[in-house]
């Protein structure tokens, strides 16, 4: 290697929060043509990092270097100008924008002292015909699904043909479709000689795609090794100790119905959808993205209304669209996109977590604070919620420890039919591990799991029973023997009998 062929150096890199060593003296490189990974648990600091990079934050010692030479990044515009584009992990779009004026974004062609608008929906369009998502130009980000969100970010990136792009856990929320897709423009980019710095918790995606990976555990960096290293080796590396089984399921008793949907349809969006899930039972909901998952389970919480069909729970019919009765009644959903509708950023990790409680909690306007922060503080420490305390602004958790809050407060509801959609995105492998016991324990204690995930090998390790949406239908239902890879995938690019359209892009508010 030429010395040449050193995009960036960091040395010794330090930034302090209050309460918080962030990054406590990580080094880093960056060589011209590669896919350098940054891998560590939830919290260890990979955001922090890369935000030095981007300009978002100053760090407080330790050199960078550019091109063998020192350089400052003090702004957005410092890292440009040094070739960086940056794709946060926290979507940066403003939603009420088009997509073509979030991607040109403070740099709109201009024709005449005008904004071309013309020419600037045709660029986008080129882009976005890159990436391979079908999505218009001229669409509000407001109305986009969260994968779509993510491909027009990736989008964005691109368009400024930057040197250096650092991709912070871009196939989160990607299926294994998208991600292919996008694999295939990393690796085009790594041809072109551009330097790419890729976070991701889903380790099979490291020797697929990387070449480096550096890495790093509370703040410091660990070690480098090649991406080819064996995956349990890489946990080992990562968490400090080995995991011996990564889905723990351990089936419960099951018992009577808690959960029952009874041809529950939703006009042109999901059709005579029914199911039950038994006390004890967790019950897996696999499907592509736009199979109508996500649709059905916000109407069954009453986030969404419904057309026809009955809800139960424990036998009594449910009143539709209505989000307090289904909380009464005991469901209770942790969400896809945490942050638009699991947490309210500005306030605390202990208010986070008793905003379901707090309700529960109200016996003749009474509100158990003591209770309230106990229970708060054993359910952290249960899902090792990395953070400085409970006085902590949820904004200011790393993503993974975000979602674990999510997951904490409705499992501080005592809820009886607890809904998880996509509950371990963005999730550490050994906090995975931690989550998948809690299930187990609210199953041994009688509770309900119904459970959407995309990601295949959770759904096989954590079901007792695996239901496949196509094309807002149950396409077929399979036990936990009956369950493969194979098996899944067929029923989900089947076309269940009259079958529907237009289910994607199709989300109530
Ligand atoms: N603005 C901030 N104020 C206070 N603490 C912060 C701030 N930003 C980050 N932190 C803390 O710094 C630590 C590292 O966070 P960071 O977001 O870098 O983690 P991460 O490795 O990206 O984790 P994840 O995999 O969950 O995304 C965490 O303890 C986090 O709470
Ligand atoms: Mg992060």
């Amino acid at each position: 290697m030429s010395n040449d062929d050193e995009l960036l150096r960091i040395e010794g890199i330090r930034k302090t929060f209050p309460g918080v060593v962030a990054l406590d003296g990580v080094d880093f490189d960056l060589r011209r043509g590669e896919v350098h990974v940054l891998l560590g648990e939830n919290g260890a600091g990979k955001s922090t990092l890369i935000k030095m990079l981007s300009g978002a934050y100053r760090p407080d010692g330790g050199r960078i270097l550019a091109g063998g030479e020192e350089v400052r990044i003090h702004s957005a515009q410092d890292s440009a100008q040094l070739g960086i584009a940056t794709i946060y992990q926290e979507f940066n779009l403003v939603p009420d924008l088009t997509v073509a004026e979030n991607i040109f974004l403070g740099r709109q062609p201009r024709r005449l002292g005008m904004i071309d608008r013309k020419r600037m929906e045709a660029d986008a369009a080129v882009l976005l015909e890159r990436v391979g998502v079908n999505v218009s130009p001229r669409a509000r980000v407001r109305e986009l699904g969260i994968a779509r969100l993510q491909m027009v970010e990736i989008a964005k990136a691109l368009s400024l043909d930057a040197r250096v792009l650092i991709m912070d856990e871009p196939t989160a929320v990607l299926t294994s479709e998208e991600v292919e897709k996008l694999f295939s423009i990393v690796r085009q980019l790594r041809a072109d000689g551009v330097g790419v710095v890729f976070i991701t918790h889903h380790l099979e995606e490291i020797a697929a795609l990387g070449d480096r990976v550096t890495v790093i555990r509370d703040g410091k960096s660990v070690g480098q090794v090649p991406a080819s290293t064996p995956e349990d080796e890489l946990v080992r590396l990562m968490v400090g100790r080995s995991i011996e089984q990564q889905y723990p399921r351990e089936r419960a008793d099951t018992g009577a119905a808690l959960l029952s949907v009874e041809g529950l349809t939703r006009d042109g969006v999901f059709h005579d959808i029914s199911f039950e899930v038994r006390a004890g039972e967790v019950v897996g909901i696999a499907g592509l993205v736009g199979a109508g998952r996500t649709e059905v389970v916000r109407a069954v919480f009453g986030a969404d209304p419904y057309d026809h069909g009955a809800v139960k729970v424990g036998g009594s019919a449910l009143r539709g669209h209505d989000v307090n009765a289904a909380m009464t009644a005991g469901i209770g959903l942790v969400p896809e996109d945490r942050k638009g509708q699991g947490l309210v950023l500005d306030q605390s990790v202990e208010e986070n977590l008793g905003l379901v409680t707090m309700r529960a909690a109200t016996h003749g306007g009474l509100v158990d604070l003591k209770g309230q922060r106990v229970a708060a503080a054993r359910i952290a420490e249960q899902l090792g919620v990395r953070m400085a305390g409970l006085g902590q602004q949820v904004r200011t958790l790393s993503g993974g420890n975000q979602q674990k809050v999510v997951i904490g407060k409705w499992l501080l509801a005592d809820t009886n039919v607890l809904i998880l959609d996509e509950p371990t995105r963005g999730i550490d492998v050994g906090a995975k591990v931690e989550i998948y016991q809690l299930i187990n324990e609210l199953t041994a204690a009688g509770a309900a799991v119904l459970m959407i995930s995309s990601d295949l090998p959770e759904v096989l390790g954590m079901s007792d029973r695996v239901l496949v949406m196509a094309q807002g239908r149950i396409a077929g239902e399979l036990s936990a023997e009956q369950a493969t890879q194979d098996s899944v995938m067929a029923l989900a690019v089947s076309t269940p009998t009259q079958a529907t359209t237009a289910v994607e892009g199709h989300r109530g508010h």
